[in-house]
């Protein structure tokens, strides 16, 4: 029979962080999810220093620090992806950092992560997720839209040397 692997999520916010290494944790998976996203799309500290694929400590602390939520998806006990959660306005929050390590994928991990935001949205008693990502991604945008999302808008950054493009799911 085959092996069922033990899947649990672990909520981190501000004052949840017991030391430095629950850091570590997100940092490897955020930076080990998003590399082959850079190197897709050629992008790199020196052309992009802002592009996710390079977070920092100093970041995270900082989305720590004005109450985004992250979450953590373990299997058997290994960190293996990740969420986090902004609610930018009473009715709108933000879905952000979906990371899942490149071995995990295609296991449904991504799209449980998708549900859980959309779970604790409701919760919240937000009427809308909004999400923002690489516009030529064409294969990712495919992917949220069988979520429901579809696309607000577009917008060209100065700092980003791609479009962003701004997707929207009223819940
Ligand atoms: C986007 C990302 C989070 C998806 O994670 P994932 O765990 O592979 O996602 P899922 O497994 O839920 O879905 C991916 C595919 O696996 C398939 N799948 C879903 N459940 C599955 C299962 N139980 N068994 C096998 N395949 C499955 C899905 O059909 C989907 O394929 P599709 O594109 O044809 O729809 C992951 O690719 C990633 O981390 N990418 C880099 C970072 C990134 O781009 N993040 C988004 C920033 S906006």
């Amino acid at each position: 029979m085959r092996k069922q692997n033990k899947i649990t999520l672990r909520e981190f916010k501000k004052n949840d962080l017991a030391d430095e290494s629950d850091i570590d944790i997100l940092i490897s998976l955020i930076c080990g999810s998003f590399h082959d996203v850079a190197k897709r799309f050629e992008l790199t500290k020196e052309n992009c220093p802002k592009f996710v694929a390079f977070y920092t400590k100093e970041r995270l602390s900082g989305d720590l620090e004005k109450g985004m939520k992250y979450y953590i998806l373990l299997e058997d006990d290994q960190p293996c992806g990740c969420v986090a959660l902004e609610q930018a306005k009473p009715d709108v929050c933000y879905l952000e950092r979906l990371a899942v390590l490149p071995k995990y994928r295609n296991k449904g991990y991504g799209n449980m992560l998708v549900n859980h935001i959309f779970k604790q949205a409701i919760q919240l008693g937000v009427k809308q997720v909004e999400l923002t990502m690489m516009s030529k991604n064409r294969k990712l945008k495919n992917w949220y839209k069988k979520f429901g999302f579809a696309q607000k808008c577009t917008k060209k950054f100065d700092h980003l040397p791609f479009i962003v493009a701004f997707m929207y799911k009223d819940l």
